[in-house]
């Protein structure tokens, strides 16, 4: 899913639209398009490719003071100018944008519209052709509006114009993201603060099966039939450098290096006034109530949950089970007595893992998200909630929040070893602090993972990137990395497994990464590697001080064997980034991905 705008006020809309599509961007996406309200009706302009694309095909010269906009990440229909958003009804009445699955699109189509000629291949388009096909029944727009919506099944974030009421917004929300903003003579949507902090910092959460028409001095929020909510404002707390590159040529970039501050932040955040490390009591309490906890996740964030079952196992004692949202919402297995559901989400809006929380609270069951995202829908339905203190992550490829996912799931496990009375092996906050330097290091040497990206990734088709205990997990992160960014296939393996098949794969010249920071395991990795490079391999090891042997391509300062991923992820991100741009890819939004995925 990708994002939506929309204004309506006394200001000129154009700029604020397209200003707020182009914040959005990082999101990513493949079309993106407005539609403009004003006393003569309403115009469209949507194109295939980037915003840059949309700002120059907008004519300038119309005024309009009332219109929304659309980035696309196409589900259903090509990525194509026809099935841009936003999508209008047949005699151009009504424009509309979505965000978001309408799962039973067909049915509708076949229910109602077997005799309208649909223009797109999306299912947003029946959105508007019901609407349309409503209103010529004979029902007041925002009568068709609600009925419509009362048919929808799936994920949706929807604003919507009427050529004949060019003074109202309608918006509606169902699982997908959307916010409403509140200014002086104008009011705003939108899937993301981000998007709209340009004209103001007071917003208010929208929750599912909301709908909301919006005008410029007045915002009613209602349930979808008409029962109305009130709901206080919030301060979205981000400021324009918070989402600005600055100097940096790319948000990756940034990122990476801003890690280091991010670890020290959390050590900050998560101290009491006595310096010690502390969490929510209420989330201690979940967790001893608990006989087992189950890390739910995607992506970067699952390959995070695999260090922090291995925290909460070797911490503190508690048995954990890590799963991949999409699998486990479907295939549920046995569960404990008494299980605790963690959700590890940097946006809080993955609609895998959002489906695993409506089941397990269906259940009863209790739940804690962590994240980076305050008030997204994770953060809002689940239980408790712990914070990444990351600062807005842009870039598509998740650096910083995974550093902060680990170090926070280091911290929540130590803190409820102490309050079992568990033996506590580290001293967390000091090597935190250590590994937070380790950090800074790696980041600064970034003239060496330049070279190793070179001559590793410059023209590899594949690569292979082993470990074994903790350096698997980081490998499988490590793999995630080189293939969103520079499209290069790239496996993450535990080094034992390799030898049974997939070392066939092993040719004359064949990148493998290997990550040596464990001690236990540190020669049999080491063995592993003996194994590919008898079979052509071109190994590059990457080991930690203290385990370093001589032709290794990289040290790494020595931080706690606990939390090595902290310093051996760095490389892998910076390698990753430097093989992107060595081959041309466009590093802050990679081909095909969106930053925050909420369809499923
Ligand atoms: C990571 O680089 C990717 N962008 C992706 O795998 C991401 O981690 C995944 O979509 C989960 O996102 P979340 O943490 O916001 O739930
Ligand atoms: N499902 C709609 C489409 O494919 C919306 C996709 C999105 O959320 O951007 O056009």
């Amino acid at each position: 899913m990708c994002g939506i705008v929309g204004y309506i006020g006394e200001l000129d809309a154009k700029e604020i639209l397209v200003k707020g599509l182009e914040k959005l961007e990082y999101r990513g996406y493949d079309s993106a398009g407005i539609a403009l309200g004003n006393e003569v009706g309403l115009t469209v302009v949507k194109e295939k490719g980037r915003v840059a694309d949309l700002r120059s095909a907008v004519d300038w010269t119309i005024h309009s003071t009332t219109g929304i906009g659309h980035t696309r990440w196409a589900t259903h229909g090509v990525p194509n100018q026809t099935n841009a958003h936003p999508h209008q009804s047949t005699s151009n009445r009504f424009s509309l944008v979505h965000n978001g699955v309408i799962e039973n699109y067909q049915q509708l189509q076949k229910e109602h519209l077997h005799d309208v000629q649909m223009n797109s291949d999306t299912d947003t388009e029946v959105i508007v052709q019901l609407v349309e096909k409503f209103t010529k029944g004979g029902m007041k727009t925002e009568i068709a509006f609600r009925h419509t919506l009362s048919l929808l099944q799936g994920s949706y974030a929807i604003a919507m114009l009427d050529a004949d009421e060019t003074d109202v917004i309608f918006i509606a929300k169902n699982k997908s993201p959307l916010l409403v903003g509140i200014g002086e003579h104008f009011n705003v949507v939108a899937s993301d603060a981000m998007a709209m902090l340009q004209v103001t910092d007071q917003y208010v959460e929208l929750h599912d099966k909301e709908v909301v028409i919006l005008r410029k001095e007045a915002i009613e929020i209602s349930t979808l039939d008409g029962v109305i909510i009130e709901r206080t404002p919030y301060t979205a707390e981000l400021d324009m450098s918070d989402i600005e590159k600055g100097t940096y040529p790319h948000f990756m970039l940034k990122e990476i290096e801003e890690q280091s501050g991010v670890v020290r932040k959390i050590i900050q955040k998560y101290e009491d006034e006595h310096g010690e490390l502390t969490i929510d009591t209420d989330v201690l309490t979940a967790i001893n109530e608990a006989d087992r906890l189950y890390i739910i996740a995607a992506g970067t964030s699952y390959h995070a949950g695999l260090i922090g079952k291995h925290y909460f196992e070797k911490i503190a004692g508690i048995p954990v089970e890590v799963h991949i949202s999409s699998e486990f919402g479907y295939n549920m297995p046995l569960l404990s007595d008494k299980p605790l559901f963690i959700f590890i989400t940097q946006s809080g809006e993955t609609a895998d893992s959002r489906q695993v929380l409506v089941k397990i609270k269906a259940l009863g069951y209790p739940s804690v998200t962590i994240t980076n995202s305050p008030g997204s829908t994770l953060s809002r339905e689940a239980d408790h909630t712990l914070l990444l203190h990351a600062g807005p992550e842009i870039a598509v490829a998740s650096t910083k929040a995974y550093t902060a996912q680990v170090a926070v799931l280091a911290i929540v496990a130590y803190v409820a070893a102490k309050e079992r009375g568990e033996t506590v092996v580290i001293d967390l906050k000091r090597e935190l602090a250590i590994a937070a330097n380790a950090i800074q290091t790696l980041v600064d040497s970034k003239a060496e993972m330049k070279q190793i990206a070179h001559e590793f990734l410059a023209v590899s088709r594949n690569a292979f990137l082993i470990g074994r205990n903790l350096d698997y997990y980081v490998s499988l992160e490590g793999a995630l990395k080189v293939k969103e960014i520079s499209y290069i296939q790239a496996e993450g393996f535990a080094g034992g497994e390799l030898k049974h098949g997939t070392i066939a794969l092993i040719e004359e010249g064949t990148p493998v990464f290997a990550l040596v920071t464990q001690k236990t395991v540190s020669l049999n990795i080491r063995g592993n590697v003996k194994e590919v490079v008898a079979r052509g391999a071109n190994p590059c090891i990457i080991s930690m001080e203290g385990l370093e042997e001589e032709g290794d391509c990289l040290v790494l300062p020595k931080v706690h064997a606990l939390l090595t991923p902290l310093a051996a992820v760095i490389p892998m991100q910076l390698i990753s980034y430097y093989a992107a741009l060595y081959r041309g890819c466009d590093v802050d939004k990679p081909r095909n991905l969106a930053k925050s995925v909420t369809v499923e």
